[in-house]
Parts: C-alpha cells; structure tokens; sequence
C-alpha cells in the first residue's frame, strides 16, 4: 500500500514538472534554445499554442462552454453554488449594502449578489459579456469599462467582488485595479476576491497545470507568483482573511479599507 501511494506520488510529482517545464518554456521562448530544437518540438509547441487560443476564445463564444469549465472546475470545492458563496462568507450584506461585481462576466457571481443586495451594479470590459448579464440578471445595473480605469466615482460602494479575474490582469494592471477598488470603496468597505494560487498539495499541479495551459495565458501563472495580500496592503487595504481551498489552488481573500 505504501510502495503504491509512493509510487502515485512520485508520477504526479514527474508530471507536475514536465508539464511546469513545459508551460515555461512555451511563454519563455529561447530563439536560440529554439534553434537547436527540432522542428518537430516547434511544430508541437505552436500547435499547443494554437489549441490553447482557439479553447479560449471559444470559452468566451460559446457561454455553455465556459460555464461547464467552470462547473466543472467548482467541483473541487464542492460546486459552482458553494464556489460562488466563498468570497461572501462572513461579510455584511443587506438589501441596501451596494455592490459592484468587478469583471462580471456574463453575471454568474452576480446572479448571487442580486440575492442579497438591492445595488449591484456589474463592471465589465466586454460587451458581449454584459450583454448576456443583462439579460441573465436584469436586476442589476451594468458599466462598460476597464477595471483600472472605472468611470465611477469615490468612495460609494460598500463592497467589491471580483472572481476568477484578477488572473487575467497583467501585474501593472493589476496593481492599478487593485488602486482603483480601493478609490470607489466607501470608508470601511470590503474586498472579496477569488482566484488562482499555486498549489500548496502536489496532487493539484497536474490538473491546474492543464487547465492554465488550455485556458489562460501568461498573466495567469503571474498571479501563482504574485502575492495578492502584500499587494492590497501596498494599496493601503487591511487584509482580514486569506483562505485557500482546492489544495492551495484557489484562494479567498477579504481586505477592508481603512475608515
Ligand atoms: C474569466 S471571466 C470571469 C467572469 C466572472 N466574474 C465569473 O466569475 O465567471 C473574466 C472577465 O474579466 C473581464 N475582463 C478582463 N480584463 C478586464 C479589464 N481590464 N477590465 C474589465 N473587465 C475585464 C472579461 O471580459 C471577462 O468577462
């Protein structure tokens, strides 16, 4: 029993790696490296390239397709419901609490924010996105913007939430929205996020490995770099809860302004 949970551990151990190195080496391109590698080796990295392009662009045409990712994907805290309730848990909502659900997507987390507040007001960059978040969720009020440049003024929600897209922001950019959150959030207010972090349990590796290959791009395996947390505290945010679930893979943070 002991040899064959070694022996499982070791393979995802040589996997995580190899699929680590791999990832790696597609975004850090050595022309030089290159030179030396066959063609094949090129041939396959450009067609994962490739692949991984088309998949993500078609998760932003096809909504069943992204939503059955991330159905999928929430099964490993215990489903999309649940997932959806992490970055809420705890915080003072009430029917006249205002919200903005920064980055809303097609409105999947605002969906569960119309539940329980009066004001929520979703904020995306794409048109297509906010134009299926109204229909999906009309009880909302929505914006057309980039999230480190909102059109919004001062101090005049009492919560942000943002999930699952910090992971898209480049570190400057991210740095700036981190700024602006702060700016629009009314003295005391909170920040709920969640997103990707790198995996504290081995066993995740693999499948996120896969996952960020297939699906995102660069700034994603920034953000497993990045400490969130120091972050929001350069910004002037109290951080008061970082949890983490699916192995280490996601993570929860809440931060407050300060009053
Ligand atoms: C992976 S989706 C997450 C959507 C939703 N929050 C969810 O939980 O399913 C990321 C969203 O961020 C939006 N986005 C990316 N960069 C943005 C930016 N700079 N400003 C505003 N929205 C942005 C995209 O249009 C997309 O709808």
């Amino acid at each position: 029993m002991q040899n064959q949970i070694k022996s499982v551990l070791e393979r995802t151990f040589v996997s995580t790696v190899c699929i680590t190195q791999f990832q790696s080496s597609i975004y850090q391109v050595d022309p030089f490296r290159i030179d030396n590698r066959s063609r094949h080796t090129i041939k396959f990295r450009q067609w994962v390239l490739h692949m991984a392009t088309i998949l993500r662009d078609w998760s932003y045409q096809y909504q069943w397709l992204y939503d059955s990712i991330s159905w999928l994907a929430a099964l490993t805290v215990g489903g999309e419901q649940r997932f959806r309730q992490l970055p809420l848990a705890g915080l003072p909502i009430e029917p006249e609490t205002r919200v903005l659900d920064l980055c809303c997507g097609s409105g999947q987390s605002t969906q569960v924010l119309v539940q329980r507040s009066r004001h929520v007001t979703g904020l995306d960059a794409s048109p297509l996105s906010l134009q299926r978040a109204r229909q999906q969720v009309p009880q909302a009020d929505y914006v057309e913007a980039f999230a480190e440049q909102m059109p919004l003024a001062d101090d005049q929600f009492d919560l942000v939430h943002t999930c699952a897209a910090l992971h898209e922001m480049a570190p400057e950019q991210l740095r700036q929205i981190l700024q602006e959150v702060y700016r629009v959030l009314k003295p005391g207010g909170w920040f709920a996020l969640a997103d990707f972090h790198a995996p504290s349990n081995p066993l995740f590796w693999p499948g996120v490995s896969l996952f960020l290959t297939l699906f995102e791009t660069e700034t994603a395996w920034q953000l497993l770099q990045t400490d969130v947390p120091q972050l929001l505290q350069q910004v002037g945010f109290s951080v008061r809860n970082q949890v983490f679930y699916a192995g280490g893979s996601l993570q929860v943070i809440q931060a407050q302004k300060g009053r």
